[in-house]
């Protein structure tokens, strides 16, 4: 049996993720604000093990709690534990001199702070299990390109990748490591991406470049990026490129 924890799963590549994990063999544990009926629906129909929780993580002290409650109640018999930090938000546009604290404050929380403090509570609860353990940051290319216009958002993800960074480091001394990756997933057809497309360009001078990437087809559906994520978690090689990015794996 496998655990599965997403974040962000009610819409996007979240939903998709979830969707393609429910199953007789795994536990999956869902949180995000709002529900997906359609996925308890097909937990029920598929008998399969589906628990959600609904909250806002900007509130990191009540996200603290809420991780901690969580990895207390995991399972401890099961093979593999997989935490996929998935949840984010675009955050404010516009130049860096536009920056409020509340704006600020709320994506460096939501999209750098809550993942960081449940994989504190997942390393913690699982350190002593002898299964194996992986974590997935959903990083972006924003984190590693700087974008006009996105401070917030990209200095969030770059947050991201450099705690993964430190995270396999400190892993690396213990006698079974757990295994973690900041994963950019591409640019993926969700609504954060109509999100973006409705910014003012004087805010966010790149916006014709997304519109240009939906009128031509060209982003990647959110359950073919979900499939090729959880085959890049399952690799047996997980963990050793600890900064990647799912486009060099086009096969999946
Ligand atoms: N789409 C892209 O092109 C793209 C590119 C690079 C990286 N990414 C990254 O991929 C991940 C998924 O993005 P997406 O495109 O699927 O985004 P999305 O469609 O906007 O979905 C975001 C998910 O996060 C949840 N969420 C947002 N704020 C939350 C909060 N304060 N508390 C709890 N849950 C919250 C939302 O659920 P509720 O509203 O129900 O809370 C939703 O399930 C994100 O980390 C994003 O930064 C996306």
């Amino acid at each position: 049996m496998e655990v599965f924890i997403v974040s962000g799963a009610s819409r996007g590549l979240g939903a998709a993720l979830v969707a393609q994990l429910l199953g007789p063999e795994r536990r999956v544990i869902a949180i995000s604000r709002k529900p997906n009926d359609a996925l308890a629906q097909a937990a029920r129909a598929a008998g399969a093990w589906l628990d959600w929780y609904l909250q806002d993580v900007a509130d990191v002290t009540a996200h603290e709690d809420l991780a901690r409650a969580i990895c207390a109640e995991l399972p401890r018999d099961a093979s593999r534990y997989v935490l996929i930090n998935n949840v984010g938000m675009l955050g404010p546009v516009g130049g860096a001199e536009s920056l409020s604290a509340a704006g600020l404050g709320a994506t460096l929380a939501v999209n750098a702070t809550a993942p960081m403090v449940m994989t504190a509570q997942f390393l913690t609860a699982t350190q002593t299990l002898e299964a194996e353990r992986r974590i997935v940051h959903i990083s972006s290319g924003l984190g590693r390109n700087p974008m006009a216009g996105s401070a917030a958002y990209c200095a969030s993800k770059a947050a991201l990748d450099m705690h993964a960074r430190v995270v396999k480091t400190e892993q690396a001394q213990r006698a079974n490591p757990a295994r973690i990756v900041s994963l950019a997933p591409g640019v993926i057809d969700t609504d954060m991406q109509g999100e973006l497309r409705e910014k003012d360009p004087a805010a966010l001078p790149t916006v014709q470049r997304f519109l240009d990437l939906k009128s031509r087809g060209e982003l990647a559906s959110a359950a073919v990026t979900a499939q090729y994520i959880l085959a890049y978690v399952a690799r047996p090689d997980f963990g050793t490129t600890e900064i990647d990015d799912i486009r060099n794996y086009p096969n999946g």
